[in-house]
Protein backbone atom coordinates (compact mmCIF):
# COMPACT_ATOMS: atom_id res chain seq x y z
CA UNK A 1 0.00 0.00 0.00
CA UNK A 2 1.39 3.09 -1.04
CA UNK A 3 1.00 6.03 1.65
CA UNK A 4 0.41 9.31 0.24
CA UNK A 5 1.23 12.82 1.84
CA UNK A 6 0.14 16.10 0.31
CA UNK A 7 1.85 19.60 1.73
CA UNK A 8 -0.30 21.83 1.27
CA UNK A 9 -0.74 25.64 1.73
CA UNK A 10 -2.23 28.33 -1.29
CA UNK A 11 0.86 30.64 0.43
CA UNK A 12 4.43 30.76 -1.01
CA UNK A 13 7.18 30.47 1.23
CA UNK A 14 5.15 29.08 4.10
CA UNK A 15 7.80 25.88 4.28
CA UNK A 16 6.14 23.57 2.09
CA UNK A 17 9.32 22.27 -0.05
CA UNK A 18 11.23 22.35 3.19
CA UNK A 19 8.39 20.33 5.01
CA UNK A 20 8.21 17.50 1.84
CA UNK A 21 12.14 17.18 1.62
CA UNK A 22 12.67 16.82 5.07
CA UNK A 23 9.80 14.02 4.98
CA UNK A 24 11.33 12.49 2.43
CA UNK A 25 15.13 11.93 3.10
CA UNK A 26 13.42 11.17 6.74
CA UNK A 27 11.75 8.37 5.08
CA UNK A 28 13.91 7.20 2.68
CA UNK A 29 16.58 7.41 5.91
CA UNK A 30 14.08 4.76 7.76
CA UNK A 31 14.57 1.83 5.02
CA UNK A 32 11.15 2.91 3.70
CA UNK A 33 10.94 3.12 -0.52
CA UNK A 34 10.03 6.94 -0.93
CA UNK A 35 8.92 9.52 -3.77
CA UNK A 36 8.72 13.25 -3.85
CA UNK A 37 6.48 14.54 -6.55
CA UNK A 38 7.06 18.17 -7.30
CA UNK A 39 4.00 19.91 -8.47
CA UNK A 40 5.32 23.89 -7.88
CA UNK A 41 6.53 25.01 -11.48
CA UNK A 42 9.47 26.71 -9.36
CA UNK A 43 10.65 22.93 -9.24
CA UNK A 44 12.72 23.65 -5.95
CA UNK A 45 11.87 19.59 -4.79
CA UNK A 46 13.70 18.51 -7.79
CA UNK A 47 16.14 20.99 -7.18
CA UNK A 48 16.56 19.31 -3.85
CA UNK A 49 16.62 16.00 -5.22
CA UNK A 50 19.46 16.70 -8.02
CA UNK A 51 21.76 17.76 -5.45
CA UNK A 52 21.34 14.60 -2.51
CA UNK A 53 24.68 12.93 -2.51
CA UNK A 54 24.57 9.37 -3.88
CA UNK A 55 25.94 7.84 -0.81
CA UNK A 56 22.52 8.78 1.57
CA UNK A 57 19.06 6.38 0.91
CA UNK A 58 17.45 7.86 -2.37
CA UNK A 59 14.19 9.41 -2.71
CA UNK A 60 12.82 8.70 -6.39
CA UNK A 61 11.72 12.75 -7.84
CA UNK A 62 9.13 13.45 -9.88
CA UNK A 63 8.55 16.37 -11.64
CA UNK A 64 4.82 16.10 -11.73
CA UNK A 65 4.29 19.96 -12.70
CA UNK A 66 5.42 19.43 -16.33
CA UNK A 67 2.57 18.14 -17.80
CA UNK A 68 0.19 20.16 -15.14
CA UNK A 69 -2.41 20.91 -17.37
CA UNK A 70 -3.00 17.76 -18.98
CA UNK A 71 -4.72 14.68 -18.51
CA UNK A 72 -1.02 12.61 -18.30
CA UNK A 73 -0.77 14.63 -14.80
CA UNK A 74 -3.40 12.90 -13.46
CA UNK A 75 -2.11 9.21 -13.81
CA UNK A 76 1.04 10.35 -11.85
CA UNK A 77 1.12 7.42 -9.80
CA UNK A 78 1.75 5.16 -12.57
CA UNK A 79 5.36 7.39 -12.56
CA UNK A 80 6.25 6.46 -9.20
CA UNK A 81 8.03 3.29 -8.78
CA UNK A 82 5.92 0.12 -8.26
CA UNK A 83 7.33 -0.82 -5.00
CA UNK A 84 6.85 2.99 -3.46
CA UNK A 85 5.85 2.78 0.00
CA UNK A 86 5.29 6.42 0.46
CA UNK A 87 4.81 9.41 -1.44
CA UNK A 88 5.35 13.02 -0.56
CA UNK A 89 3.73 15.49 -2.40
CA UNK A 90 5.36 19.06 -2.44
CA UNK A 91 1.95 21.24 -3.59
CA UNK A 92 2.10 24.49 -5.65
CA UNK A 93 1.65 27.99 -4.11
CA UNK A 94 -1.85 29.67 -5.14
CA UNK A 95 -3.86 25.93 -5.24
CA UNK A 96 -7.63 27.06 -6.15
CA UNK A 97 -10.66 25.60 -5.09
CA UNK A 98 -10.98 23.83 -8.84
CA UNK A 99 -7.86 22.29 -8.68
CA UNK A 100 -7.56 21.31 -4.77
CA UNK A 101 -10.10 18.55 -5.54
CA UNK A 102 -7.20 16.85 -8.11
CA UNK A 103 -5.08 17.82 -5.67
CA UNK A 104 -6.41 15.63 -2.73
CA UNK A 105 -7.42 12.76 -4.44
CA UNK A 106 -5.97 9.29 -3.28
CA UNK A 107 -4.03 11.27 -0.45
CA UNK A 108 -3.75 9.95 3.04
CA UNK A 109 -2.49 13.02 5.21
CA UNK A 110 -2.30 15.99 4.67
CA UNK A 111 -0.02 18.80 6.68
CA UNK A 112 -0.33 22.65 6.11
CA UNK A 113 2.59 24.44 7.06
CA UNK A 114 1.94 27.75 8.65
CA UNK A 115 4.11 30.60 9.69
CA UNK A 116 3.38 33.26 12.54
CA UNK A 117 2.35 36.25 11.28
CA UNK A 118 -1.24 38.04 11.16
CA UNK A 119 -1.07 37.56 7.52
CA UNK A 120 -0.40 34.03 7.24
CA UNK A 121 -2.44 33.20 9.97
CA UNK A 122 -5.56 35.00 8.37
CA UNK A 123 -5.08 33.29 5.14
CA UNK A 124 -4.72 29.86 6.30
CA UNK A 125 -8.00 30.73 9.09
CA UNK A 126 -9.71 30.40 4.84
CA UNK A 127 -7.71 28.25 3.71
CA UNK A 128 -9.03 25.83 6.70
CA UNK A 129 -12.38 26.53 6.22
CA UNK A 130 -12.32 25.54 2.38
CA UNK A 131 -10.58 22.36 3.06
CA UNK A 132 -13.53 21.51 5.33
CA UNK A 133 -15.77 22.87 3.54
CA UNK A 134 -14.99 21.80 -0.43
CA UNK A 135 -12.09 19.75 -0.07
CA UNK A 136 -14.62 17.77 2.52
CA UNK A 137 -11.47 16.27 4.02
CA UNK A 138 -13.14 14.69 7.46
CA UNK A 139 -15.74 12.50 4.63
CA UNK A 140 -12.91 11.69 2.83
CA UNK A 141 -11.32 10.16 6.14
CA UNK A 142 -8.29 12.23 5.20
CA UNK A 143 -5.74 13.14 8.58
CA UNK A 144 -5.38 16.89 8.77
CA UNK A 145 -2.50 18.29 10.90
CA UNK A 146 -0.84 22.28 11.28
CA UNK A 147 2.51 23.15 11.64
CA UNK A 148 4.01 25.76 12.65
CA UNK A 149 7.21 27.08 10.84
CA UNK A 150 9.54 29.50 11.52
CA UNK A 151 8.64 29.63 14.62
CA UNK A 152 10.97 32.01 17.36
CA UNK A 153 9.39 30.54 20.37
CA UNK A 154 9.37 34.07 22.15
CA UNK A 155 7.71 36.36 20.02
CA UNK A 156 3.90 37.66 19.96
CA UNK A 157 3.13 36.45 16.65
CA UNK A 158 3.87 32.36 17.63
CA UNK A 159 1.99 33.03 20.74
CA UNK A 160 -1.05 34.11 18.82
CA UNK A 161 -0.59 31.55 16.37
CA UNK A 162 -0.79 29.33 19.17
CA UNK A 163 -4.07 30.82 19.90
CA UNK A 164 -5.58 30.71 17.03
CA UNK A 165 -4.49 26.75 16.52
CA UNK A 166 -6.27 26.18 20.08
CA UNK A 167 -9.18 27.55 18.92
CA UNK A 168 -9.69 25.08 15.73
CA UNK A 169 -10.39 21.55 15.74
CA UNK A 170 -7.32 20.03 13.62
CA UNK A 171 -4.36 18.80 15.56
CA UNK A 172 -1.48 21.55 15.96
CA UNK A 173 1.33 18.85 15.51
CA UNK A 174 4.53 20.57 15.54
CA UNK A 175 6.54 23.79 15.68
CA UNK A 176 9.44 24.30 13.69
CA UNK A 177 11.84 26.72 14.71
CA UNK A 178 13.44 29.36 12.30
CA UNK A 179 16.72 27.48 11.76
CA UNK A 180 19.65 28.18 8.91
CA UNK A 181 19.97 24.62 9.17
CA UNK A 182 16.86 24.42 6.96
CA UNK A 183 18.67 26.52 4.39
CA UNK A 184 21.66 24.89 4.39
CA UNK A 185 20.31 21.31 4.27
CA UNK A 186 17.89 22.76 1.43
CA UNK A 187 21.22 23.58 -0.38
CA UNK A 188 22.66 20.12 0.27
CA UNK A 189 19.58 17.48 -0.95
CA UNK A 190 19.68 16.41 2.34
CA UNK A 191 17.45 16.82 5.39
CA UNK A 192 17.99 18.56 9.12
CA UNK A 193 17.80 14.96 10.18
CA UNK A 194 21.16 13.88 8.20
CA UNK A 195 23.32 16.79 9.83
CA UNK A 196 25.75 16.21 12.42
CA UNK A 197 27.14 18.30 15.22
CA UNK A 198 25.25 19.48 18.93
CA UNK A 199 23.60 22.92 17.15
CA UNK A 200 21.14 21.48 14.91
CA UNK A 201 19.40 18.96 17.67
CA UNK A 202 16.53 21.37 18.90
CA UNK A 203 15.81 21.30 15.06
CA UNK A 204 15.85 17.14 15.21
CA UNK A 205 14.06 17.41 18.22
CA UNK A 206 11.12 19.18 16.70
CA UNK A 207 10.24 16.86 14.17
CA UNK A 208 9.51 13.69 16.73
CA UNK A 209 6.10 14.75 17.19
CA UNK A 210 5.80 14.87 13.90
CA UNK A 211 6.94 11.59 13.07
CA UNK A 212 5.15 9.96 15.75
CA UNK A 213 1.96 11.90 14.52
CA UNK A 214 2.03 10.60 10.85
CA UNK A 215 2.78 7.14 12.30
CA UNK A 216 -0.44 6.96 14.43
CA UNK A 217 -3.16 5.07 12.49
CA UNK A 218 -6.36 6.98 11.76
CA UNK A 219 -8.92 5.25 13.26
CA UNK A 220 -6.96 6.49 16.72
CA UNK A 221 -6.09 9.65 15.46
CA UNK A 222 -10.20 10.00 14.58
CA UNK A 223 -11.18 9.10 17.52
CA UNK A 224 -8.95 10.57 20.02
CA UNK A 225 -8.66 14.37 18.18
CA UNK A 226 -11.50 14.47 16.07
CA UNK A 227 -12.41 17.55 13.77
N1 LIG B 1 12.13 26.68 9.60
C1 LIG B 1 12.82 27.42 8.73
N2 LIG B 1 13.91 28.13 9.15
C2 LIG B 1 14.61 28.89 8.27
N3 LIG B 1 14.32 29.03 6.98
C3 LIG B 1 13.25 28.36 6.50
C4 LIG B 1 12.46 27.51 7.35
N4 LIG B 1 11.45 26.99 6.58
C5 LIG B 1 11.63 27.47 5.34
N5 LIG B 1 12.69 28.29 5.28
C6 LIG B 1 13.17 29.03 4.11
O1 LIG B 1 12.13 29.86 3.63
C7 LIG B 1 12.05 29.85 2.22
C8 LIG B 1 10.66 29.38 1.78
O2 LIG B 1 10.45 28.05 2.21
P1 LIG B 1 9.85 26.94 1.24
O3 LIG B 1 9.91 25.64 1.95
O4 LIG B 1 10.52 27.01 -0.10
O5 LIG B 1 8.35 27.44 1.11
P2 LIG B 1 7.21 27.05 0.03
O6 LIG B 1 7.60 25.76 -0.60
O7 LIG B 1 5.95 26.97 0.82
O8 LIG B 1 7.16 28.17 -0.95
C9 LIG B 1 13.18 28.95 1.75
O9 LIG B 1 14.28 29.75 1.42
C10 LIG B 1 13.49 28.09 2.96
O10 LIG B 1 14.84 27.66 2.99
MG1 LIG C 1 7.89 25.27 -2.66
Amino acid sequence: MMNRILILNPKGGCGKTTISTNLASYFACQGVTTALLDYDPQGSSMRWARQRPKNLPSVYAVNASEKYNTSVTRSWYLRVPPDTEQVIIDAPAGVTTARLQEHLRNVNTVLIPVMPSAIDVHAVARFIQELLLQGKVKQRGIKVGIIANRVKSKSVAYKSLCRFLSTIKLPFIASLRDSQFYVAAAEHGIGVHEIKGKNVDQDKENWKALYEWINTPEELYKTEVGY
